[in-house]
C-alpha cells in the first residue's frame, strides 16, 4: 500500500479487539508494560493533582479503550468520549452497558488503582468511570466541528491519546486538527494530549496504519502559536537497542496546556 492511511482506512479495517489485545495486554513484557505505566503515571498525575478538575471533559479519538480515561474520572462529572468508527463507538458503548466480552480490563483498572492509593476497589473505579460517561459521540478531527453535526458547548477540558499523529497526513493537518478540537475548549480550560513521537507507522494484526512524525517540539510550538501555555510535558525514551516490528516511535510523550484566556 502507498500513501497515508487516513480515517477511512479506520473505517473500514481498524480492528478493536486486537487493537486491544496488542497494546493494552499488560504482559510481563518489559517494554509494552513500561510505556503503559508511563502513560496511566502521568495522566494520574494531572487528574489527581487538583488542578485539572472541571464539569466536562471530551475525549477525542477514544477508541475502544478506557484507560486513559480512569483517573480522568475522579476530576470531570461528565466525560463524552467520541471516535470516527462505528466500530469502535459500538464497542465503547457495549463497554458502557456493561456488555463487552472482547477484553479483560481488570489487569489495567487494578494497576491505577494502586496508582492512586489503593483506596477503591477495581470494579468500583470501572462502574465510576460508567457512571461518569454522558455521550458517545461520532467524531472527526479534520472536520471544523469534529463533533458535526452535533454542537457541544465548551468543555473545561480536552483529552486526546494517540490520535492526531494517527489522523493527520502532514503538519499542516495536524495544526488544522489541533484548531479544530481546541473549538470544543473553554478559554482557561486544559487539553491534555499523549500519543507517539516519531512514528511513521503501527500495526493492527495484519494491518498496517500510517502515522505523522511528530516531534515533541512541533507540538508544543504548534500549540504555543494557536493561543496556548504549555504546563509539562513528560517524554518515554524508547530504549536504546529496542526494535519493534507493530511501530517504530522513538518515543511517547503526555502533555498538558492551557488554553489561554
Ligand atoms: C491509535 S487509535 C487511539 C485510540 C485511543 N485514543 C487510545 O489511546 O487507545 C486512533 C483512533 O483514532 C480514531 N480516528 C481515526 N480517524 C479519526 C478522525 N478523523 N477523527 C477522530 N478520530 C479518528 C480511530 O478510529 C482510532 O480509534
Amino acid at each position: 500500500m502507498s500513501g497515508f492511511t487516513g480515517p477511512d482506512h479506520y473505517q473500514k479495517f481498524f480492528d478493536p479487539k486486537i487493537y486491544l489485545e496488542t497494546y493494552f495486554r499488560l504482559a510481563g513484557d518489559s517494554m509494552g508494560d513500561d510505556l503503559l505505566h508511563f502513560i496511566l503515571k502521568n495522566l494520574a498525575q494531572i487528574f489527581n493533582s487538583g488542578n485539572v478538575k472541571g464539569e466536562t471533559l471530551i475525549d477525542i479519538g477514544t477508541g475502544p479503550s478506557i484507560h486513559h480515561l480512569l483517573s480522568a474520572c475522579n476530576a470531570f462529572k461528565n466525560i463524552i468520549v467520541s471516535d470516527f468508527t462505528d466500530r469502535n463507538r459500538e464497542e465503547f458503548q457495549a463497554w458502557l452497558s456493561n456488555k463487552s466480552t472482547i477484553f479483560d480490563w481488570s489487569p489495567i483498572l487494578k494497576h491505577v488503582c494502586q496508582l492512586e492509593g489503593g483506596r477503591i476497589p477495581w470494579a468500583e473505579k470501572e462502574d465510576s468511570l460508567r457512571r461518569a460517561v454522558t455521550q458517545v459521540l461520532k467524531c472527526d478531527i479534520l472536520k471544523s466541528n469534529p463533533t458535526d453535526p452535533v454542537e457541544l458547548g465548551q468543555a473545561d477540558c480536552v483529552l486526546s491519546c494517540l490520535c492526531l499523529e494517527s489522523v493527520c497526513k502532514d503538519e499542516e493537518d495536524y495544526i488544522a486538527a489541533l484548531n479544530n478540537i481546541s473549538t470544543l475548549l473553554k478559554p482557561g480550560g486544559h487539553l491534555v494530549l499523549a500519543g507517539a513521537l516519531g512514528n511513521t507507522f503501527y500495526t493492527v494484526g495484519a494491518v498496517r496504519f500510517s502515522a505523522l512524525p511528530v516531534t515533541d517540539d512541533f507540538i508544543k510550538q504548534s500549540l504555543i502559536a494557536i493561543g496556548y501555555d504549555i504546563i509539562s510535558v513528560e517524554l518515554f525514551q524508547k530504549p536504546e537497542g529496542c526494535v519493534e516490528d507493530i511501530a517504530d516511535f522513538t518515543a511517547h510523550y503526555v502533555l498538558l496546556a492551557r488554553k489561554r484566556a
